[in-house]
């Protein structure tokens, strides 16, 4: 398997490098390109971790040869939020450079599974879809926006809430990856029971919990270590769907055919395609029904945004 991160020299790109550098399946490639010219200095200093996993590193202008051969190749590069901005705020410098990495994806590695984490995720997976279209390439089975990171923050708030094994809590995450498209079925937590109080608490706490992080870091970035552990989850079951592993589900934004959005976080079994089957999200209380339906002329905008970037 070859991996290739891109925006590696990043907050979020060094920390996913490191995991992945630990846990990528023995034998793999580890393949880091960022603008930045630290990037191949980044390679040195994890290729000295003796596992068997080999590390290249890549700076300039030209992201081909991290990306030549990749079988997944997971998207950091950009910027992040400051304190007060929210994630549309980083769409101006953000889709520029989504939309030129994919291109680079298209020409180099059209086969790979793509996770997106650049945000705004909502919009930034609808440039890539359109930048894979134009090029004659799009698959929407190995397109993903990478929702990770609410499924963990969940899974983390729910088990200290409520006391609950950490380890076994799960916690489906739909929607989007913003504000109110973040939706967390708490209902379906199982051997947990919330009144409506804690259900309104949780939800929003889920939600903010990157401005959370962006304030506690007072101008120094936005969740860098948490993302990287989330991404590195999500990379690795890409992986294990790739080599064929049955039953690996994660939730994930993707162009899986819902009916309420052409973009939408749901479970999706992995396999050696990328998406194998969409998974049906199952019942949702009623405050969990309200806030699908509300949300959705929030994502639609997102991804009218993103469609438009492209085509207009
Ligand atoms: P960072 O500023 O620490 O790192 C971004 C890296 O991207 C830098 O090293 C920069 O040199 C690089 N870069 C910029 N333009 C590039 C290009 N054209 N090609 C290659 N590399 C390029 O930012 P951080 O904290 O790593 O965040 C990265 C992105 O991830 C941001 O857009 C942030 O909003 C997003 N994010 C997404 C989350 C999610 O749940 N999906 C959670 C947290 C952050």
């Amino acid at each position: 398997m070859k991996v290739a991160v891109l925006g590696a020299a990043g907050g979020i790109g060094q920390a996913l490098a490191l995991l992945l550098k630990n846990r990528l399946p023995k034998g793999s490639e580890l393949a880091l390109y960022d603008i930045a010219p630290v990037t191949p200095g980044v390679a040195a200093d994890l290729s000295h971790i003796p596992t068997d996993i080999k590390v290249t590193g890549f700076a300039g202008e030209d992201a081909s040869p991290a990306l030549k051969g990749a079988d997944v190749v997971l998207i950091s590069a950009g910027v992040a939020r400051k304190p007060g901005m929210d994630r549309s705020d980083l769409f101006n410098i953000n889709a520029g450079i989504v939309r030129g990495l994919i291109q680079a994806c298209a020409d180099n590695c059209p086969q790979a599974l793509i996770g997106l984490i650049t945000n705004p995720v909502n919009t930034t997976v609808a440039i890539a879809a359109e930048v894979l279209k134009k090029a004659g390439v799009y698959d929407k089975r190995k397109l993903f926006g990478v929702t990770t990171l609410d499924v963990i923050r969940a899974e983390a708030f729910v088990a200290e809430a409520k006391g609950l094994d950490v380890d076994t809590v799960r916690v489906p995450v739909i929607g989007g990856h913003s504000g109110v498209t973040i939706l967390p079925l708490l209902s379906q937590v199982e051997g947990a029971q919330f009144s409506d109080e804690e259900v309104a608490a949780l939800t929003h706490r889920i939600q903010n919990a990157g401005t959370e992080v962006v304030e506690a870091k007072a101008g120094g970035g936005s969740a860098t270590l948490s993302m990287g552990q989330a991404a590195c989850r999500f990379g690795l079951s890409l992986i294990k769907g790739l080599e064929g592993e049955d039953n690996v589900v994660e939730c994930a934004y993707v162009d899986g055919g819902s009916e309420h959005a052409e973009f939408f976080a749901q479970p999706v079994k992995l396999g050696k395609n990328g998406v194998k089957q969409v998974l049906s999200y199952g019942e949702l209380s009623a405050f969990e029904a309200k806030a699908r339906d509300e949300m959705l002329p929030t994502l639609k905008g997102d991804i009218q945004l993103g469609v438009d970037f492209i085509n207009s």
